[in-house]
């Protein structure tokens, strides 16, 4: 029986690129609505993995992976098409990256590439994509303007409303304040912790104070290997492996 609550199911997942391992057999579960922080230090398999779930890598020849990823227990390679699987896994990458077109542009942009053409129904979805990344006061007079003109804060924010505007039912953040200022970044962890009442989020970072100031639980790679997965409290004051406590506390990574 499964857990209704899963919303992702990884199982024995391991991919190779050039057949040196980059993820090892690693099996764990998401859960709807939760905020699952993966951090691990460099090379550990996080983006790999990112990658993995909404089939970014389908077109790099040297990767190989098996075992199984299932979303809303269907088989993401199986029972997905690649284009439904986007829709429903938006991805927010580190450095933002903004079309050199107006704000509104960018945000109707997919949308409207989907089918929707109405003007009204186009505004509103810009309005509350907007709203829900915590940057609609900020550009509500301003929507015509070039998006490049944004601040990198802003427009790491705008590059969330984007992804918040196609629908997504699961939004995976590859380390998505690495770049940015103290403000910039809390401002895009208020709006996490707003947007995991309606989405399933996984957050990829180096940056294990983010992790534990905003995930509900965390999953520790290292080497490709999945070291450890629990509540967020546990892995950083009582993890069961001495090499997530030695992450954790600074000693390596
Ligand atoms: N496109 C690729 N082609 C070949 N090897 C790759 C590719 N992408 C990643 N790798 C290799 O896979 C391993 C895992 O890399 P990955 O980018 O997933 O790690 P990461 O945990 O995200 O690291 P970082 O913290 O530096 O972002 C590394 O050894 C890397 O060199
Ligand atoms: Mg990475």
């Amino acid at each position: 029986m499964v857990n209704a609550s899963e919303k992702i199911q990884v199982k024995e997942l391991s991919v190779t690129y050039d057949s040196v391992p980059a993820l090892r057999s690693v099996s764990f579960s998401v859960l709807e609505h939760e905020i699952l922080g993966i951090i691990g230090p460099a090379n550990s398999g996080k983006t790999t993995f990112l990658r993995t779930l909404n089939r970014l890598s389908d077109l790099n020849p040297k990767l190989k992976s098996s075992g199984e990823v299932l979303i809303d227990e269907k088989d993401i390679y199986k029972k997905w098409n690649v284009f439904q699987l986007r829709k429903k896994v938006g991805m927010v990458f580190a450095l933002p990256s903004p079309l050199p077109i107006s704000i509104f542009e960018n945000l109707a942009y997919g949308p409207r590439r989907d089918g929707v053409r109405n003007k009204t129904r186009l505004s509103e979805t810009v309005e509350r994509s907007l709203k829900a990344a915590f940057l609609w006061d900020e550009v509500k007079d301003r929507l015509n303007e070039s998006a490049m003109k944004l601040s990198g804060g802003q427009q790491q924010r705008l590059c969330i409303a984007r992804t918040l505007a196609l629908e997504p039912e699961v939004i995976l953040f590859d380390e998505p304040c690495s770049g940015l200022d103290p403000i910039s970044t809390a401002m895009i962890e208020d709006a996490m912790r707003e947007l995991k009442k309606r989405y399933t989020l996984i957050l990829v970072t180096n940056n294990t104070k983010q992790a534990a100031r905003v995930s509900d639980r965390v999953a520790f790679f290292l080497m490709g290997e999945l070291v450890e997965i629990d509540q967020a409290q546990k892995i950083f004051t009582v993890p069961k492996d001495k090499r997530t406590e030695g992450y954790v506390s600074g000693r390596y990574g």
